[in-house]
């Protein structure tokens, strides 16, 4: 007898995985490109820095490489369905890239509003790639949102960025994996902040699975922003953003009052973090971990190493740190030394010994 062949399947994307959460039938005209599913990696180096139980949700493993995948399987398929022609975004970036790729799938036209200059190349060339009409525009990412909105208010263009409440529905199925996972909700979660989409999804999910009886708790939901440009944390719109973290270059969240709504259900805290504790962050990431994320992901990983010294984190608590995007959309922070300076690769010829000796390799007896 051949022996039988173990069963496996192919992860189906977030809105058939979890269809009898979201507002999805057999008649749903599903946009996906496999999106969700993401690994949640044990941090043993986080852990033994913190003395908690630290776990990375790792979103960059996305098909464009950000957790916007899982909202924007949901708005192109909602898009789809009410017969949009045309979907438009403002974006910081990966909103752009993900609307591209997904509106491509589903072969609609996607038009894309990004400060100009403002976003990683990587980004952008994801955008393009995919065939998005991509505006750059001569201001800021609040200035692309307005104008979105306004666009889509007045024309016929679906509008897909996370005032879209698509959006949020797609995004909360990540709290139902580190669920399903861990098998509770954790006590902690930590996840960077723009617009606060993410942090209201996240919110959401954990929300439903505590009221369907799949956790017994909800986690204290822990937010930062990047200190040029920390408008919930400091209470008011801020007019000219700055940080090196371009994704969260944000001076005036959509979901500004459902974050704050979602911070005192769970208990929860903004927090901001200077641009060189970020960049700190993804060099203990990408060095004592191995996972490669864009600045803007760093922030969760700096900011529980902030509040653990604060004495704010219980020894033993369990903690999933949200890293929102992929390291290779914004590859050049990798290639800076602490001090700034440019790190330059050693150059060798094509010669074994001296190789093995600036490799400090002496040879085997
Ligand atoms: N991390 C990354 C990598 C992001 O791209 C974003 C937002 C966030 C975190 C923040 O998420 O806005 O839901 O609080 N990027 C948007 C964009 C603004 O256009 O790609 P949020």
């Amino acid at each position: 007898m051949p022996e039988a062949k173990p069963t496996s399947r192919q992860w189906r994307g977030v809105l058939r995985e979890y269809a009898h959460r979201l507002d999805v039938t057999d008649a749903t005209p599903i946009v996906t490109l496999g999106e969700g599913g993401t690994p949640l990696i044990p941090a043993p180096a986080l852990s033994h820095r913190t003395g908690a139980d630290v776990y990375v949700k790792f979103e960059g493993m996305n098909p464009t490489g950000s957790f916007k995948d899982r909202g924007m399987t949901m708005a192109v398929t909602k898009a789809k369905e009410h017969g949009a022609q045309a979907v438009i975004c403002a974006s910081t970036g990966n909103t752009s890239a993900s609307a591209a790729a997904y509106a491509t799938y589903a072969g609609l036209t996607a038009a894309v509003l990004v400060p100009d200059g403002k976003i990683a190349m990587g980004k952008l060339a994801q955008a393009i790639a995919h065939g998005a009409q991509l505006l750059q525009v001569n201001g800021n990412f609040d200035d692309c949102l307005d104008i979105a909105r306004e666009l889509a208010a007045h024309y016929p263009v679906h509008l897909v960025n996370s005032v879209n409440n698509d959006r949020i529905e797609g995004q909360k199925t990540a709290a139902f994996e580190v669920v399903e996972v861990l098998g509770d909700a954790p006590d902690f979660q930590f996840i960077p902040v723009g617009n606060a989409g993410n942090y209201t999804a996240y919110t959401r999910g954990y929300s439903e699975d505590l009221a369907a009886g799949n956790s017994t708790k909800l986690p204290r939901m822990f937010g930062f922003q990047a200190s040029g440009s920390a408008p919930i944390v400091l209470g008011h719109v801020v007019k000219d953003p700055d940080t090196i973290a371009s994704a969260i270059r944000i001076g005036n969240p959509a979901s500004w009052e459902l974050a704050i709504a979602a911070r005192e259900l769970s208990n929860g805290y903004f927090g901001a973090i200077d641009d060189d504790k970020i960049l700190e962050a993804h060099r203990i990431l990408s060095r004592e971990v191995g996972i490669f994320v864009e600045p803007a992901s760093a922030i969760s990983v700096a900011g529980l190493l902030e509040r653990a010294a604060a004495g704010e984190i219980p020894k033993g608590a369990t903690v999933v740190l949200t890293v929102t995007g992929h390291g290779l959309k914004d590859p050049h922070w990798a290639l800076r030394n602490a001090d700034g300076s440019d790190v330059v690769p050693t150059k060798v010829s094509v010669d074994p010994v001296e190789i093995a000796r600036v490799l400090g390799l002496t040879p085997s007896s």
